[in-house]
Protein backbone atom coordinates (compact mmCIF):
# COMPACT_ATOMS: atom_id res chain seq x y z
CA UNK A 1 0.00 0.00 0.00
CA UNK A 2 1.41 3.14 -1.08
CA UNK A 3 2.25 5.67 1.93
CA UNK A 4 -0.28 8.70 2.28
CA UNK A 5 1.00 11.40 1.27
CA UNK A 6 1.52 14.35 4.04
CA UNK A 7 2.06 17.78 4.03
CA UNK A 8 5.96 18.27 5.47
CA UNK A 9 6.49 20.95 8.27
CA UNK A 10 9.82 23.01 7.78
CA UNK A 11 9.63 23.99 11.18
CA UNK A 12 8.35 20.78 12.91
CA UNK A 13 11.67 19.19 11.21
CA UNK A 14 14.24 22.27 12.22
CA UNK A 15 13.07 21.54 15.75
CA UNK A 16 12.32 18.05 16.10
CA UNK A 17 16.30 18.18 14.81
CA UNK A 18 17.49 20.28 17.52
CA UNK A 19 15.32 18.69 20.09
CA UNK A 20 17.02 15.13 19.37
CA UNK A 21 20.28 16.62 18.45
CA UNK A 22 20.05 18.11 22.20
CA UNK A 23 18.67 15.50 24.14
CA UNK A 24 21.82 13.05 22.35
CA UNK A 25 24.26 15.64 23.54
CA UNK A 26 22.95 15.72 26.75
CA UNK A 27 22.93 12.44 27.02
CA UNK A 28 26.59 12.50 25.86
CA UNK A 29 27.29 15.64 28.58
CA UNK A 30 25.97 13.72 31.51
CA UNK A 31 27.96 10.69 30.71
CA UNK A 32 24.40 8.17 30.90
CA UNK A 33 25.18 4.77 31.48
CA UNK A 34 22.71 2.09 29.51
CA UNK A 35 20.99 1.79 33.02
CA UNK A 36 20.68 5.06 33.51
CA UNK A 37 19.15 5.65 29.98
CA UNK A 38 16.40 3.05 31.01
CA UNK A 39 16.04 4.42 34.32
CA UNK A 40 15.55 8.01 31.94
CA UNK A 41 13.09 6.45 29.59
CA UNK A 42 10.81 4.62 32.78
CA UNK A 43 10.68 8.40 34.71
CA UNK A 44 9.58 9.96 31.46
CA UNK A 45 7.00 7.12 31.01
CA UNK A 46 5.73 7.35 34.45
CA UNK A 47 5.56 11.06 34.04
CA UNK A 48 3.22 10.88 31.09
CA UNK A 49 0.83 7.86 32.84
CA UNK A 50 0.54 10.05 36.21
CA UNK A 51 -0.60 13.26 33.66
CA UNK A 52 2.51 15.15 35.33
CA UNK A 53 4.28 16.08 32.23
CA UNK A 54 2.72 19.69 31.90
CA UNK A 55 3.41 20.24 35.75
CA UNK A 56 7.13 18.95 35.15
CA UNK A 57 7.46 20.82 32.35
CA UNK A 58 6.23 24.25 33.50
CA UNK A 59 7.74 24.22 37.17
CA UNK A 60 11.36 23.49 35.09
CA UNK A 61 10.71 24.67 31.82
CA UNK A 62 8.18 27.36 31.09
CA UNK A 63 10.11 30.31 32.99
CA UNK A 64 12.60 29.64 30.79
CA UNK A 65 10.67 30.16 27.82
CA UNK A 66 9.02 33.56 28.92
CA UNK A 67 12.16 35.09 30.27
CA UNK A 68 14.30 34.44 26.60
CA UNK A 69 10.59 35.81 24.87
CA UNK A 70 9.83 39.30 27.21
CA UNK A 71 12.52 40.02 29.67
CA UNK A 72 13.64 43.41 27.62
CA UNK A 73 10.46 44.41 26.07
CA UNK A 74 8.28 47.27 27.71
CA UNK A 75 4.86 45.95 29.37
CA UNK A 76 3.99 43.80 32.29
CA UNK A 77 6.19 40.31 32.75
CA UNK A 78 4.53 37.70 31.76
CA UNK A 79 4.64 34.42 34.30
CA UNK A 80 3.65 31.22 34.38
CA UNK A 81 -0.31 29.74 32.76
CA UNK A 82 1.06 26.45 34.66
CA UNK A 83 -1.08 23.36 34.37
CA UNK A 84 -3.44 24.71 36.67
CA UNK A 85 -5.91 26.85 33.82
CA UNK A 86 -9.05 25.25 32.12
CA UNK A 87 -11.40 26.55 29.92
CA UNK A 88 -14.58 27.49 30.17
CA UNK A 89 -14.83 29.55 33.21
CA UNK A 90 -18.19 31.71 33.97
CA UNK A 91 -18.52 34.60 33.02
CA UNK A 92 -18.82 37.04 36.18
CA UNK A 93 -21.17 40.40 35.74
CA UNK A 94 -21.03 43.19 38.45
CA UNK A 95 -23.36 46.64 39.27
CA UNK A 96 -22.30 49.72 38.21
CA UNK A 97 -19.04 50.73 40.96
CA UNK A 98 -19.80 47.08 42.64
CA UNK A 99 -16.90 44.71 42.22
CA UNK A 100 -16.93 41.07 40.93
CA UNK A 101 -17.09 38.40 42.82
CA UNK A 102 -15.32 35.03 41.72
CA UNK A 103 -17.03 31.79 42.09
CA UNK A 104 -16.53 30.88 45.61
CA UNK A 105 -18.73 28.41 47.94
CA UNK A 106 -20.85 30.16 50.03
CA UNK A 107 -19.13 28.97 53.08
CA UNK A 108 -15.51 29.96 51.76
CA UNK A 109 -12.35 30.18 54.14
CA UNK A 110 -9.94 32.68 54.00
CA UNK A 111 -9.13 36.24 54.35
CA UNK A 112 -11.65 38.44 52.06
CA UNK A 113 -9.32 39.90 49.17
CA UNK A 114 -10.27 42.81 47.04
CA UNK A 115 -7.88 43.03 44.12
CA UNK A 116 -7.99 46.36 41.99
CA UNK A 117 -6.06 46.42 38.78
CA UNK A 118 -5.98 48.44 35.81
CA UNK A 119 -5.09 47.42 32.40
CA UNK A 120 -3.32 49.81 29.39
CA UNK A 121 -1.62 49.70 26.25
CA UNK A 122 2.06 50.12 26.17
CA UNK A 123 1.57 53.61 23.93
CA UNK A 124 -0.32 54.97 27.33
CA UNK A 125 -4.27 54.17 26.40
CA UNK A 126 -5.85 52.55 28.66
CA UNK A 127 -7.66 49.16 27.43
CA UNK A 128 -11.73 49.26 28.21
CA UNK A 129 -13.23 45.53 27.47
CA UNK A 130 -10.45 43.77 28.31
CA UNK A 131 -11.39 40.37 28.97
CA UNK A 132 -10.08 39.30 32.18
CA UNK A 133 -9.81 35.75 33.04
CA UNK A 134 -8.55 34.86 36.78
CA UNK A 135 -8.57 31.47 39.04
CA UNK A 136 -6.43 30.76 42.05
CA UNK A 137 -5.95 28.10 45.09
CA UNK A 138 -7.97 27.86 48.08
CA UNK A 139 -6.75 28.00 51.87
CA UNK A 140 -6.13 23.82 51.04
CA UNK A 141 -4.00 25.28 48.55
CA UNK A 142 -5.99 23.05 46.48
CA UNK A 143 -6.97 24.28 42.70
CA UNK A 144 -10.44 23.40 41.56
CA UNK A 145 -11.23 20.92 38.77
CA UNK A 146 -7.71 19.11 39.91
CA UNK A 147 -6.53 18.51 43.73
CA UNK A 148 -9.95 19.98 45.18
CA UNK A 149 -13.09 18.75 46.22
CA UNK A 150 -14.78 22.33 44.96
CA UNK A 151 -16.80 22.80 42.23
CA UNK A 152 -15.38 22.37 38.71
CA UNK A 153 -15.07 26.09 38.36
CA UNK A 154 -14.56 27.33 42.06
CA UNK A 155 -12.16 30.53 42.30
CA UNK A 156 -12.20 30.75 38.62
CA UNK A 157 -14.55 33.42 36.21
CA UNK A 158 -13.84 36.46 33.81
CA UNK A 159 -15.07 39.46 33.16
CA UNK A 160 -14.50 42.65 31.63
CA UNK A 161 -12.58 46.02 32.36
CA UNK A 162 -14.58 49.42 32.29
CA UNK A 163 -14.06 52.19 30.34
CA UNK A 164 -11.18 53.00 32.12
CA UNK A 165 -9.69 49.88 32.26
CA UNK A 166 -10.17 49.39 35.85
CA UNK A 167 -11.66 46.64 37.61
CA UNK A 168 -11.75 45.36 40.63
CA UNK A 169 -12.32 41.74 42.34
CA UNK A 170 -13.76 40.15 45.25
CA UNK A 171 -12.29 36.93 46.56
CA UNK A 172 -10.09 35.51 49.10
CA UNK A 173 -6.30 35.10 49.31
CA UNK A 174 -4.69 32.60 47.41
CA UNK A 175 -2.28 30.14 49.68
CA UNK A 176 1.32 29.24 49.08
CA UNK A 177 1.49 26.33 47.17
CA UNK A 178 3.07 23.10 47.27
CA UNK A 179 3.28 21.07 44.11
CA UNK A 180 2.77 17.26 44.58
CA UNK A 181 5.18 15.24 45.80
CA UNK A 182 3.80 12.06 45.44
CA UNK A 183 4.55 11.53 41.68
CA UNK A 184 7.43 11.43 39.53
CA UNK A 185 8.02 15.65 39.43
CA UNK A 186 7.92 15.00 43.02
CA UNK A 187 10.63 12.44 43.11
CA UNK A 188 12.67 14.57 41.47
CA UNK A 189 12.83 17.37 43.26
CA UNK A 190 13.64 15.05 46.83
CA UNK A 191 16.57 13.66 44.83
CA UNK A 192 17.76 17.71 44.64
CA UNK A 193 16.07 18.27 48.40
CA UNK A 194 14.55 21.02 46.78
CA UNK A 195 10.96 22.35 48.25
CA UNK A 196 8.15 22.31 46.67
CA UNK A 197 6.72 25.45 47.33
CA UNK A 198 5.12 28.11 45.28
CA UNK A 199 4.85 31.96 46.77
CA UNK A 200 0.99 32.40 47.11
CA UNK A 201 -0.10 33.63 43.22
CA UNK A 202 -3.22 35.00 41.68
CA UNK A 203 -3.62 33.74 37.98
CA UNK A 204 -4.36 36.43 35.45
CA UNK A 205 -4.79 36.33 31.41
CA UNK A 206 -5.99 39.16 29.80
CA UNK A 207 -7.23 39.59 25.91
CA UNK A 208 -7.77 42.68 24.20
CA UNK A 209 -7.47 43.54 20.02
CA UNK A 210 -4.70 44.25 18.28
CA UNK A 211 -2.59 43.37 21.63
CA UNK A 212 -0.99 40.34 22.67
CA UNK A 213 -2.75 38.16 25.34
CA UNK A 214 -0.84 38.56 28.56
CA UNK A 215 -0.66 35.75 30.82
CA UNK A 216 0.25 36.35 34.31
CA UNK A 217 0.38 35.98 38.14
CA UNK A 218 0.09 38.46 40.90
CA UNK A 219 1.86 37.75 44.57
CA UNK A 220 1.59 39.04 47.92
CA UNK A 221 4.90 41.01 48.47
CA UNK A 222 5.47 39.60 51.48
CA UNK A 223 5.21 36.02 50.95
CA UNK A 224 7.67 33.37 52.46
CA UNK A 225 8.58 31.49 48.95
CA UNK A 226 8.83 34.85 47.19
CA UNK A 227 12.49 34.27 46.77
CA UNK A 228 12.59 30.57 46.29
CA UNK A 229 9.82 29.63 44.28
CA UNK A 230 10.16 26.27 43.32
CA UNK A 231 9.11 27.07 39.75
CA UNK A 232 10.52 30.41 39.47
CA UNK A 233 7.62 32.45 38.59
CA UNK A 234 8.06 35.41 40.69
CA UNK A 235 9.34 38.64 38.94
CA UNK A 236 9.71 42.17 40.54
CA UNK A 237 6.69 44.04 39.03
CA UNK A 238 4.44 41.71 39.83
CA UNK A 239 4.46 41.91 43.65
CA UNK A 240 1.92 44.01 45.82
CA UNK A 241 0.92 45.07 49.10
CA UNK A 242 -2.03 42.95 50.55
CA UNK A 243 -3.19 45.69 52.90
CA UNK A 244 -4.75 44.51 55.87
CA UNK A 245 -7.71 46.54 56.37
CA UNK A 246 -9.59 45.14 59.16
CA UNK A 247 -12.11 43.33 58.09
CA UNK A 248 -10.64 42.45 54.44
CA UNK A 249 -7.57 42.42 52.55
CA UNK A 250 -7.30 45.29 49.55
CA UNK A 251 -4.17 44.84 47.03
CA UNK A 252 -3.81 46.81 43.29
CA UNK A 253 -1.61 46.44 40.25
CA UNK A 254 -1.64 47.80 36.74
CA UNK A 255 -1.17 45.91 33.50
CA UNK A 256 0.59 46.74 30.47
CA UNK A 257 -0.09 44.98 26.97
CA UNK A 258 1.82 44.49 23.72
CA UNK A 259 0.84 45.25 20.84
CA UNK A 260 0.10 42.95 18.42
C1 LIG B 1 3.00 25.56 38.43
C2 LIG B 1 2.45 26.80 38.26
C3 LIG B 1 1.48 27.23 39.10
O1 LIG B 1 0.89 28.42 38.98
C4 LIG B 1 1.07 26.42 40.15
O2 LIG B 1 0.11 26.88 40.96
C5 LIG B 1 1.63 25.18 40.32
C6 LIG B 1 2.61 24.75 39.45
C7 LIG B 1 4.00 25.09 37.49
O3 LIG B 1 4.69 25.90 36.90
O4 LIG B 1 4.08 23.85 37.32
FE1 LIG C 1 -0.77 28.49 40.27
Amino acid sequence: MQKEATKKNERVVEVFDLFVKHIQSFFDEAKLNHEEYTNFVNWADRLGKTGELPLFADVFLETHVLRSMYTETPGTQPSLLGPYFIEGSPLIEAEADQPFVLTQRPDEAGEILYFKGNVSSVDGHPLSNVKVEMWHNDTDATYSAFDSVAPRYNLRGHFYTDENGDFVVKTIKPTPYPIPTNGPTGEFLEYAEMHPMRPAHLHLMFEAEGHETLITQVFPDDDEWLENDVADGVRLDLLTKFEDKGEYLEASLNFVMRKK
